[in-house]
């Protein structure tokens, strides 16, 4: 892998983290008076960036961070959970047993080295345990840590446990959540329809966090950071910004290409760069979208091209389709979360797949 300053393919380190400065600041604010925080935007807008940098940054707290984008059951979300707690500390393999053991009941914690980087951590053995004992093992080990620090508890991808059905997880959290002392929790995601369902009135997250959308990074504090490895100029980064519409993983991945290519910055050669982009993304994209109806093919199109007004009568005479049609098109297309819903506006999330969208007839 080239080395290159703009990380749009893994989650930037503090040396490549730039601009959300306020946004560092909000969320100091935030766990100082130990309130919960809702953070969500777009796709790949650096949510996981921001708390991940966030938390690397809070030596008076103890962090934990889970990603609960995988989870298939409510054990893998228990289990989640537990990993966070055992890798909360890094440091000697002993000491961290043997604390780890202090805290949980029945969870067993043992040392394993990971075979792509060779480190060592620790893990918990959950095989025999039920899920009750899991949560409670949780609960009752951040209890008691909480009283040595306090603590931040950081739960990516969190609308996830809105596809866990046969328990309700969120009722389960509320319980905790209420009565905890000293502990921030930060939901992140950015499935809109389905995280604010979950924080909804009457829902039991209902008023728990406090909610903060994330926005796209600056263009003065991304033309502030891309000038210092490119000869670029802010006209340039304007440009950029508006082809990515302020994706921050689009802006960056159209940097790098620009930077590894020690190419001259001008809109003919940011063009291409993005052209780049879609063409070596054509094939996945285009597989993707042969899975649709062609109904939902439609649907994909129209919103692709109209920010508003889907349904209106325009709209459907020029495209040939019933309102009807349209509309169970639409809701296929949100079930499999290829679009996305803001009041009554739809779009599609993922910056590369919309400008690919718009390049079809
Ligand atoms: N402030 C920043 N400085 C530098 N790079 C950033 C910043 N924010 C995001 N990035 C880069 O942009 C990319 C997308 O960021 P990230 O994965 O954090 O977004 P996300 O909102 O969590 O996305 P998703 O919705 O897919 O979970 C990453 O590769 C990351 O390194
Ligand atoms: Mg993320």
């Amino acid at each position: 892998m080239i080395d290159t300053p703009f990380k749009y393919d893994s989650i930037a380190d503090r040396e490549h983290f730039f601009g959300r400065t306020e946004e560092l600041e909000h969320l100091g604010n935030i766990v100082k008076h130990a309130n919960n925080l809702l953070l969500y935007s777009k796709r790949r807008m650096g949510k996981t960036t921001l708390v991940e940098n966030f938390l690397d940054r809070q030596k008076e707290y103890i962090c934990l961070y889970a990603d609960i984008f995988d989870i298939a059951s409510k054990e893998d979300f228990a289990q989640e959970l537990l990993k966070a707690l055992s890798n909360y500390e890094k440091g000697d393999l002993k000491s961290i047993v043997k604390k780890l053991t202090s805290l949980l009941k029945r969870v067993r914690i043992e040392p394993t080295i990971d075979p792509n980087t060779l480190e060592y951590s620790v893990k918990p053995v959950v095989a025999t345990l039920r899920f009750e004992e899991m949560m409670e093992d949780f609960f009752g080990a951040i209890e008691k840590l909480s009283k040595e620090k306090p603590m931040i508890i950081a739960i990516d991808e969190f609308q996830q446990i809105a596809t866990i059905k046969d328990v309700k997880l969120d009722a389960m959290l509320r319980k905790h959540i209420q009565h905890r002392k000293r502990i921030s929790y930060l939901f992140l995601g950015s499935k809109r329809h389905l995280l604010t369902s979950l924080f909804s009135y009457k829902a039991p997250l209902y008023d728990l966090a406090v909610h903060f959308e994330l926005k796209p990074l600056k263009p003065t504090a991304i033309y502030d950071y891309a000038r210092r490895y490119l000869d670029i100029t802010k006209e340039d980064i304007d440009y950029i910004y508006e082809i990515g519409d302020g994706e921050t993983k689009m802006i960056l991945h159209t940097l790098h290409l620009l930077y590894i290519q020690n190419k001259h910055v001008t809109k003919e050669t940011i063009d291409e760069a993005v052209q780049e982009i879609l063409h070596a993304k054509d094939a996945t994209l285009r597989m993707l979208f042969d899975t649709l109806s062609n109904n939902q093919k439609i649907a994909l199109k129209i919103v692709g091209k109209h920010k508003s007004g889907i349904f209106s009568t325009e709209v459907l005479n020029a495209f040939r389709i019933k309102k009807q049609t349209l509309k169970s098109a639409i809701d296929a297309l949100m079930k499999k979360e290829l679009i996305d819903k803001e009041g009554s506006d739809y779009f599609i999330p993922d910056r590369a797949f919309e400008l690919w969208v718009k390049s079809l007839d």
